[in-house]
């Protein structure tokens, strides 16, 4: 009866929106677990169902004597544990960088930079077919934000320039860039280098999510922007853990000030409950195996599959 008279309750202007989706065809169902073939997933390099990483994570929990199941708290309270500070150390030392923040997932660490760190009286320019967890959080920052077309660096510049034209702008605005290494649904690149030497040369920030490239481009998977080192010249980069590292979860990393404004700053880092022990130390294996001579086969095995399809 409770059940009926909830359903009975449900607001006519969503089950409006749902009516439409069924009728375009558009409407999204969760699927069910099958024991099918994985042609599909990111689990690009199956390190998800790897089996060496699942015994490791296990034999550096109780190497750590750590049982907890949960993290208990958020970060900057009770659940900093103390797989986090070695996990970041590690992905500093394999990403080449000063520093890494560890948040909950990729969402989380691309609403909480976008969200975070671009001011009101700044700009945000971003490839149009950038990820929706981008565009949210440019969406709830203050900065101004204009799109430039996939790829192409002479629209990016041409936007910039129109854009910074056109409006009135302080002395001290900044301009922050964000593309993607790999963008999945088609599996391209922009030109990172081109790009980069635009934005040391006009003093642009430029960030890069290296979701889809992390674990299966670069030296042991270590990225396109290694790669092509041109750590440097970046402001920002985001790894994941829920694709080719087969976990969950995302760094942002970059320079140890960044860090300390995301940790003072970022609001999905600081108000949500830390990853969990198990989480934190399966990632760790997976960096780990990803050092390993079985690791560093991994940019050819991707090479191998990216000559097939194409
Ligand atoms: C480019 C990009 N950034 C961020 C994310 C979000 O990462 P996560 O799945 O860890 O939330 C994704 C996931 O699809 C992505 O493709």
């Amino acid at each position: 009866m409770l059940h009926l008279a909830y359903m009975a309750e449900f607001p006519k202007k969503l089950q409006k929106k749902l009516s439409e989706r069924k009728a375009q065809n558009a409407f999204r169902r969760l699927p069910t677990p099958h024991n099918l073939m994985d042609f599909s997933s990111n689990d690009y390099l199956g390190l998800a169902k790897n089996e060496a990483i699942y015994a490791d994570t296990f034999q550096l929990l109780l190497k750590k004597g750590i049982s907890e199941n949960g993290a208990s708290g958020s970060r900057l309270l009770t659940g900093n544990h103390s797989l986090y500070a070695e996990l970041e150390t590690r992905l500093c030392e394999f990403h080449a960088v000063e520093s890494a923040l560890v948040f909950n997932s990729g969402y989380d660490a691309n609403l909480g930079f976008f969200s975070a760190v671009p001011q009101r009286g700044d700009f945000v320019f971003y490839d149009e077919l950038i990820h929706a967890s981008i565009r949210d959080g440019i969406k709830m920052g203050n900065a101004k934000s204009y799109k430039f077309k996939h790829n192409d660096l002479e629209d990016l510049k041409s936007k910039i320039l129109l854009s910074l034209q056109a409006e009135s702008r302080s002395t001290d605005c900044e301009v922050y860039i964000v593309t993607e290494s790999v963008f999945s649904m088609d599996g391209d690149t922009p030109d990172l280098k081109a790009m980069s030497d635009f934005g040391k040369k006009e003093g642009y920030h430029l960030i890069i999510d290296e979701a889809h490239a992390i674990g299966v481009f670069g030296k042991n998977g270590s990225g396109i922007v290694q790669h092509m080192a041109i750590q440097d010249a970046i402001f920002a980069r985001i790894v994941t853990f829920g694709k080719s590292i087969g976990a969950h979860g995302a760094a942002i990393i970059g320079s140890k000030a960044l860090v300390d404004y995301l940790i003072n700053f970022s609001r999905s880092f600081i108000y949500t409950t830390a990853l969990s022990p198990h989480t934190i130390a399966t990632i760790s294996s997976a960096y780990r195996y990803l050092g390993t001579q079985e690791g560093e086969s991994t940019e050819g095995c991707y090479k191998i599959i990216f000559l097939v399809l194409n």
